[in-house]
């Protein structure tokens, strides 16, 4: 990761919330201790709680010690410390009402020597983006003039199309696009990274890309656990919503898109945008064939999804979907995207498999009649790293043939942590590298796209729940593979 020196204030509106607490202070503490940060990097935190910001640090030290624990490090703290301070604001005022604000980061740039650099990081519900990011340009305080000034917005940018693209006019007048930096994680986790010096740096992998050498692509997310304390904003989302219309999308673009003239973020985003937009919206006549939606039941040591704290106990919304996607275009024409995605499940991973085909005429020597295809699995959490499946030779006397692995697993390589990836994310956003955040039409593409999704499943009455928490998801999800695809299974 580059280093930035950048100087800046990051106001963190949301300066007492869960995120703020689990993610962004420890990961803008790891960047410190790096020195990825400049001598003039200062964190103001906005929170409405009455607390000083000696209490607020005290807090965050806590937040720290737990997250880093015995590699806590006193004197690493102590001058971390010093560059945070907390306010008590109520963002909710009037476009006046935010002098108060102005002045006070005003104050804090000047007794820095900071010259108007900001970071304004949005970690506050999706309905306070529009109020804050007017309020800050009628203030005057988002007019990258001398200075530069962005905003830094959580997920989710909107609940549907519609409303997306509301939110996006309403704040269109106040910060140009190219200034406001919209959060996806995944965006900023190493393995996605690494699908373009994959595909682009490798002569095995990028001419076999297509559809004359692919089977199949899987793209695979599962989660242990149920919806834990987050009933109420799932609820609002599902699975659709939590992981398909972002994460997913995206995972799926970075594959599918073709080579960038450049790695330019435009450019790359140009590509995301045209993979996205090729996605067949027409999901076929019998949508069990294509979609399968799950919801969990309950198991012998799980409640259902429906006894989850604040979930409707006739809740529809799904934690579970199976599907098969089509991108039409030259390179993809026929290749089936697998998707699969859920909560309640076995196993607690994400990957991509990649699946080739098998040479044509294999089948006449009889040795290798039991070989697997050749697969590239790139795991993106929580193992970091890539293998890929070739078939070999066993030793000895006899001529039989096996798969193995070439297995290169990254974490053991370079240093991970559970908060990199809001660290390269924070980084990114210093640099004005915008090109691990999504992009508008991005966004309204994917929107577009799950919208066809739920108007496909309008006419479909899943049963719910129809599977056991802990179990693989509802067994339709197999019969929706074309013949001889099966679910990758590690
Ligand atoms: N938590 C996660 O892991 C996670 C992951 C991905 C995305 N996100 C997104 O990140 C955002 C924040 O999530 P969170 O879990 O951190 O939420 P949270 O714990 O509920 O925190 C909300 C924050 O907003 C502040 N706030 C709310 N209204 C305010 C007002 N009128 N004036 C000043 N401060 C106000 C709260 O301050 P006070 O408490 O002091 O009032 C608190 O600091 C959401 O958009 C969420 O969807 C969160």
């Amino acid at each position: 990761m580059n280093i930035s020196n950048e100087n800046a204030i990051f106001v963190i509106f949301g300066g007492t919330g869960d995120l703020t607490k689990r993610k962004l202070i420890p990961a803008l503490y790891n960047l410190e201790i790096e020195k990825k940060l400049s001598e003039k990097f200062i964190i103001v935190a906005i929170g409405r709680r009455d607390y000083t910001t000696e209490f607020y640090r005290k807090q965050m030290k806590e937040a720290i010690i737990e997250f880093s624990g015995d590699t806590f490090n006193e004197k690493d703290w102590n001058k971390f410390v010093i560059k945070i301070s907390y306010l008590r604001f109520d963002f909710s005022h009037t476009c006046e009402g935010y002098t108060i604000l102005d002045k006070y980061l005003s104050k804090i740039d000047k007794e820095n020597g900071i010259n108007g650099n900001r970071i304004y990081y949005l970690a506050v519900p999706p309905s306070s983006f529009e109020p804050i990011i007017n309020n800050l340009h009628c203030r005057k305080m988002l007019l990258n003039k001398d200075n530069w000034q962005r905003v830094m917005v959580e997920k989710p940018f909107g609940s549907n199309l519609k409303s997306a693209r509301e939110l996006n006019e309403n704040i269109s007048k106040s910060i140009k696009e190219k200034n406001l930096f919209r959060i996806d994680h995944y965006l900023g986790k190493e393995m996605i990274q690494n699908i373009m010096a994959i595909r682009f740096g490798n002569s095995i992998f990028e001419p076999l890309w297509n559809h004359q050498y692919i089977e199949n692509i899987q793209i695979i997310s599962s989660e242990t656990i149920g919806v834990k304390s987050r009933g109420s904003y799932y609820e609002a989302t599902g699975v659709l919503k939590d992981m398909l219309q972002n994460h997913i999308l995206q995972m799926l673009s970075l594959i599918a898109m073709e080579p960038p003239i450049s790695l330019l973020p435009e450019e790359i985003r140009d590509e995301k945008v045209k993979a996205i937009k090729s996605l067949r919206i027409d999901h076929g006549e019998k949508v069990e064939d294509t979609i399968v939606l799950g919801q969990y039941g309950e198991s012998p040591s799980h409640i259902g999804y429906r006894d989850e704290d604040n979930v409707n106990s006739k809740s529809k919304v799904p934690t579970f979907i199976a599907m098969k996607a089509y991108i039409d275009n030259f390179r993809w024409s026929g290749v089936p995207f697998y998707i699969k995605v859920g909560k309640g499940l076995p196993e607690k991973e994400t990957k991509i498999i990649i699946q080739f085909k098998k040479l044509p005429g294999i089948n006449h020597y009889e040795e290798f009649n039991n070989t697997k295809p050749n697969m590239l699995v790139i795991r993106i959490q929580p193992n970091e790293g890539i293998y890929f499946q070739i078939n070999a030779k066993t030793p000895g006397n006899e001529f039989k043939v096996n798969s193995v692995e070439m297995d290169y697993c990254q974490k053991s390589a370079i240093s991970s942590n559970s908060t990199a990836a809001y660290e390269r994310l924070i980084i990114e956003a210093i640099r004005n590298n915008s090109s691990l955040f999504t992009r508008w039409d991005e966004l309204e593409y994917s929107w577009k796209y799950i919208e066809s999704i739920e108007q496909a499943i309008k006419s479909y009455n899943y049963q719910y729940p129809n599977y056991v928490f802990g179990t693989e998801g509802p067994t339709m999800a197999d019969k929706l593979l074309e013949s001889n695809h099966k679910w990758y299974k590690s």
